[in-house]
């Protein structure tokens, strides 16, 4: 084993506020057929995307140290607005524990643009972040980018059953403000956004392209376990359903629902604790 005191066959820890997380589980668990994963949904702090930056670093600092003490391997950090306010300073605090986050993904969209305008979709406090700023600015010869917050989008994708009518409301004089700036690119850059990609991409047409971050930032967590020597390669073929192990701060019964909503009929009856951290 390297430095790292983990061994391969621990689970990874996975977190978001809320359900925004499982778009990104959904593509760790197909880039990491072997390995299981320990969701955690801070539902009794969500939203992260309108709270002071302050204490949205102290959430992520400790439901961190509560997914380090439960074995984990490695972490998955599935919130931008989290990523920005806290993954430097879990990473401060936890040297030996490789951790992934999740940042709006301006340089692909800056290298597809063919107008030289992109859309990006954040939390308020993504887009507010000096993590943000940075990232534009150094993309920002390539591409013209247009940030827009969008609160209360979480909100909405967080209610079961969804209401599509409402969510179209919300995106449409966002959306209609990109295409009329020249956007050929939209980012979703909140883990929650990709369950209303099929809205964004109805509302913004067929010439433009929406992007997500799930699938990179899987891969990017398996070169990770790979250089260190984590990656697991017993237990290929388990179901995806008794990989992971749910967690929430919140409601666990309506966690399930939502689970179950937005993954599919297979994730029924899985079951969801209540944990206070
Ligand atoms: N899913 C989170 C993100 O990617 C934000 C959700 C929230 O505002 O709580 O930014």
């Amino acid at each position: 084993m390297g430095p790292f005191e983990q061994s391969g066959s621990a689970p990874v820890g996975v977190f978001d506020s809320g359900v925004g997380g499982l778009s990104v589980l959904k593509a760790l668990l197909q880039e990491l057929p072997a390995d299981n994963f320990v969701f955690f949904a801070d539902e009794a702090h969500l939203p992260y995307g309108d709270k002071p930056q302050h204490e949205i670093t102290e959430r992520v600092l400790r439901v961190s140290a509560w997914l380090r003490q439960q074995g984990t391997k490695a972490l998955v950090i599935a919130c931008n607005t989290a990523t920005a306010a806290g993954a430097a300073q879990v990473r401060q605090a936890h040297v030996n524990w490789p951790i992934v986050g999740i940042e709006p993904a301006v340089k692909p969209a800056s290298m597809m643009t063919k107008t030289g305008v992109v859309g990006i979709l954040a939390t308020s406090n993504t887009v507010a972040s000096d993590r943000f700023r940075g990232l534009v600015e150094r993309f920002d010869p390539l591409a013209h980018v247009l940030a827009r917050p969008c609160p209360g989008l979480v909100e909405l994708i967080e209610q079961v059953p969804m209401n599509k009518a409402a969510v179209v409301d919300h995106l449409t004089p966002v959306i209609n403000s990109f295409i009329s700036a020249g956007v050929d690119v939209i980012v979703l850059g909140c883990t929650h956004y990709p369950f209303v990609a099929d809205v964004i991409e109805s509302l913004a047409g067929p010439g433009v392209s929406v992007i997500e971050t799930g699938v990179p930032v899987a891969r990017q967590l398996v070169n990770r376990l790979q250089d260190e020597g984590l990656m697991r390669t017993q237990g290929l073929h388990a179901p995806d359903t008794s990989r992971v192990k749910f967690f929430t701060t919140g409601d666990p019964q309506h966690f399930a629902e939502k689970l179950q909503g937005l993954m599919g009929n297979k994730w029924q009856g899985s079951e969801v604790i209540r944990v206070a951290v």
